[in-house]
């Protein structure tokens, strides 16, 4: 696939980045800086900024990428004999070929969710193990927010399951890649949506949201993160040149960069949703929570419209595809999309 001049809507990671990150790489590109983050007043100060948006608890360590964040946190917390369960959508059980298998040594249930999110109920039966020796045991719930699918669980929502999960000796985790699209649509401060309602460990996204890569993975509880430090390491996680995720950081989160990235994406994803949601011949799927758009189109168009903006096919079966706005999607690149895909509907 050549990339084409216009944007498309494959995923919010063919985006660029932002400007404003650009920059603060190259504020940071200047002479000579501690590796590793150690004795980094830049790493102290972007953990104090990592504080202010989750709470005192917070402690906060960077990784390369989304699913090292993920791998990573479950290995924290899970011992090889137990479990994590996670709806089958889940990027943790889909897309890091078995990486968190490989990793933690344990194992992953998975359950069917149609709408990409999990609830207490469907983790109850799971139960049934504890304490028979010849199962896993399962240990920790994890859930992503925005779901592979494009829907956002409400405050509401995560809190019954970290509740349940406390309940019964089990931790919740969250994989944010797309966390400030969430929080966004939701009109909640990354406090309210993930330390108030009582996650335990968070991998925090900043790369489909305008960074040029880095992700951090942050505790919320005391305690939590004892050893971390090693296990990045052993993980081959550790950036030696750790002042460029940082900084990057630094930026997203000080002057809310992040808020105003994700609104956008959010924005041209309504919008899109809605224009296309009129042409006839195409039907959304399934609702625009975030930046994503779920929606049928007519098999015989699909190859003529990526040929200009590129977007996957979710669901083959029924000529569902998905649809990406990111940070950098203008009202144009939806408009541009929108006509050409009423001029090709036969
Ligand atoms: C829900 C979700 N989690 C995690 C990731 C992290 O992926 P990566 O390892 O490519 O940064 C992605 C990226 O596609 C994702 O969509």
């Amino acid at each position: 696939m050549k990339p084409t001049n216009n944007k498309g809507f494959a995923s919010d990671n063919w985006s660029g980045v932002s400007p404003e990150v650009m920059r603060a790489l190259a504020a940071v590109n200047v002479a000579h800086h501690p590796a590793y983050g150690e004795n980094d007043p830049l790493m102290e100060e972007v953990q104090e900024l990592f504080r202010e948006h989750f709470g005192p608890d917070a402690t906060t360590y960077f990784v390369y990428n989304g699913t090292a964040a993920n791998v990573l946190s479950v290995q924290q917390l899970l011992k090889s004999w137990q479990a994590v369960v996670t709806p089958h959508s889940a990027h943790l059980n889909e897309d890091e070929a078995g990486a968190p298998e490989k990793f933690t040594g344990g194992k992953l249930l998975t359950v069917h969710c149609p709408d990409g999110k999990i609830r207490p109920e469907q983790v109850e039966p799971f139960l049934n193990s504890i304490g028979f020796q010849h199962h896993v045991q399962p240990r920790l719930i994890s859930i992503s927010q925005v779901t592979e699918l494009g829907t956002i669980y409400s405050a509401d929502e995560i809190k019954a399951l970290a509740d349940f999960a406390h309940a019964n000796n089990m931790y919740l985790h969250m994989d944010g890649a797309r966390i400030a699209n969430a929080a966004v649509a939701a009109c909640l401060s990354f406090r309210q949506m993930v330390t108030d309602t009582g996650v335990d460990v968070l991998s925090f996204g900043g790369t489909k949201n305008g960074l040029m890569f880095g992700e951090a993975v942050v505790f919320l509880k005391p305690g939590l993160a004892d050893g971390f430090e090693y296990s990045r390491k052993q993980g081959m996680q550790l950036a030696s040149k750790m002042r460029f995720i940082a900084a990057q950081f630094r930026a997203y989160l000080q002057e809310d960069l992040w808020k105003r990235n994700a609104s956008n994406a959010n924005a041209m994803a309504r919008l899109l949703g809605s224009k296309l949601g009129t042409i006839p011949g195409i039907r959304l799927s399934r609702p625009v929570e975030a930046n994503g758009v779920f929606a049928i189109i007519p098999p015989e168009i699909i190859p003529l419209l990526r040929q200009q903006y590129f977007f996957h096919v979710w669901n083959e079966n029924i000529s569902e595809v998905r649809l990406m706005c990111s940070f950098d999607t203008t009202i144009e690149d939806v408009e541009g999309f929108v006509a050409l895909a009423n001029s090709l509907i036969p």
